[in-house]
């Protein structure tokens, strides 16, 4: 799963990562807790480990989210005596590249992480710890999402099921790996805990496809992206985990794919008019959510030597065309006006953001909130109805899955 949430909500503000780590006011502080590996100060709390208290995660619109849908519509989907569209042969045929399992050897660690954990200091590495965070329970959110539907699948069509699962077997692969990194860090994401605690994000089926898609070819385009760009500028190489993005991007193009192959099997969610909306939604969902989430962590990406918009921008433009094979209609994102648009987000979102930090009562910060909400819902809606592209194929002999190497 990519590292953004599509746009359900509006929100109270960005999330937060305080300067401690194991500050209980801290969002982070409810799921991450000190490791054992944990040196100097932290070397009384391996003796007497400190867990931080575990209260629920706060839930903003920005926020990586966890899924769930209904399983029993999904049963039905699947179930090939009433639904002919599916073609076993080709989801047999991409079973067989899961169960080749090309990532099988690929993330192995090496002494370098912790040596270059230890050299990222000051605002880099709380950044970077956030990165991880989020980008972790991105990741472990698809984990769940995937290995319970490979288990709800199981007797309806086997061959999707055990696809379900190997991919959940990939998240869980990336999680895993990404939480090793804040290891790195002394830290550790609670899995267990944030399994019960987070609040699961309701969607129909159809609007699992549509956002799981997009956020499997984003987050392939986000991984490929970066890891071209310190391929071709070392110096900003500070911490070897991106080296491993060029392998594990591929997970996602395949997890992408299949979402295809799922989506072409169920042509009502990719021919009509209603389609059309809702591909045109989730696509301005994902992209804007990105967006704003990056604006507000630009030392991150500076930090990488990324230019967060221009990085941004070509990610978007780069899904955005993958996303036109498939979907019936995309956003124009090469317009300049969409970029304009993004932009006065940005700017509305910085002061949204403002007023959630000033020492107004709640009532006070609500009535400051009002007008800037409006004007985001605006600008919002503006994009939406920016004129689309139509694209996607209408005649589905002619797609053929493909992987972007
Ligand atoms: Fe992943
Ligand atoms: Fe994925």
């Amino acid at each position: 799963m990519a590292l953004v949430k599509p746009l359900t909500k509006f929100s109270n503000g960005a999330p937060k990562f305080g300067s401690n780590p194991g500050s209980p006011k801290t969002r982070a502080s409810s799921m991450l807790r000190m490791s054992a590996r944990a040196e100097t100060a932290a070397a009384a709390a391996k003796k007497t480990p400190k867990k931080a208290p575990k209260t629920p995660p706060k839930e903003t619109l920005l926020a990586p989210r966890f899924y769930t849908t209904d399983f029993d519509e999904m049963e039905t989907l699947f179930n090939t005596e009433i639904n002919k569209n599916l073609n076993e042969a080709e989801f047999e045929a991409l079973l067989q590249e899961f169960k080749t399992d090309y990532n099988q050897t690929h993330f192995v660690r090496n002494k370098e992480f912790k040596e270059a954990a230890d050299k990222l200091q000051g605002p880099l590495r709380q950044i970077f710890v956030e990165f991880l965070e989020r980008s972790c329970t991105a990741e472990f959110s698809g984990f769940l999402l995937y290995k319970e539907l490979g288990r709800r699948l199981k007797k309806t069509n086997p061959v999707v099921a055990e696809i379900f699962s190997l991919m959940s077997r990939d998240e869980a692969r990336h999680a895993g790996f990404l939480n090793k990194g804040l290891s790195d860090f002394n830290l550790a994401l609670d899995l267990g805990f944030l399994t019960k605690a987070r609040k699961y994000t309701f969607f129909k089926p159809k609007f699992i496809f549509y956002a799981t898609y997009l956020s499997e070819k984003i987050g392939y385009w986000r991984y490929i992206t970066i890891y071209r760009h310190l391929k071709e500028n070392p110096e900003y190489q500070c911490y070897p985990i991106f080296n491993y993005f060029e392998n594990w991007c591929q997970d996602e193009n395949r997890h992408g794919d299949f979402f295809s192959a799922l989506m072409k099997a169920q042509p009502q969610f990719l021919n009509d008019w209603k389609a059309k909306l809702w591909s045109r939604f989730f696509c301005l969902s994902v992209y804007v959510t990105m967006y704003l989430n990056d604006c507000q962590r630009t030392a991150f990406y500076q930090g990488i030597g990324l230019n967060t918009k221009e990085f941004d921008m070509h990610v978007i433009i780069e899904t955005n065309r993958t996303t036109a094979r498939i979907f019936p209609a995309v956003l124009d994102v090469e317009n300049p006006e969409f970029k304009r648009k993004l932009d006065r987000m940005v700017e509305i979102n910085q002061k949204l953001i403002a007023v959630g930090e000033t020492d107004d009562i709640p009532l006070v910060k609500n009535l400051k909130r009002i007008p800037m909400v409006a004007a985001l819902a605006s600008e919002l809606l503006a994009a939406y109805l920016m004129p689309p592209i139509e694209s996607g194929s209408v005649d589905f002999a002619d797609f053929e899955t493909q992987l972007v190497y």
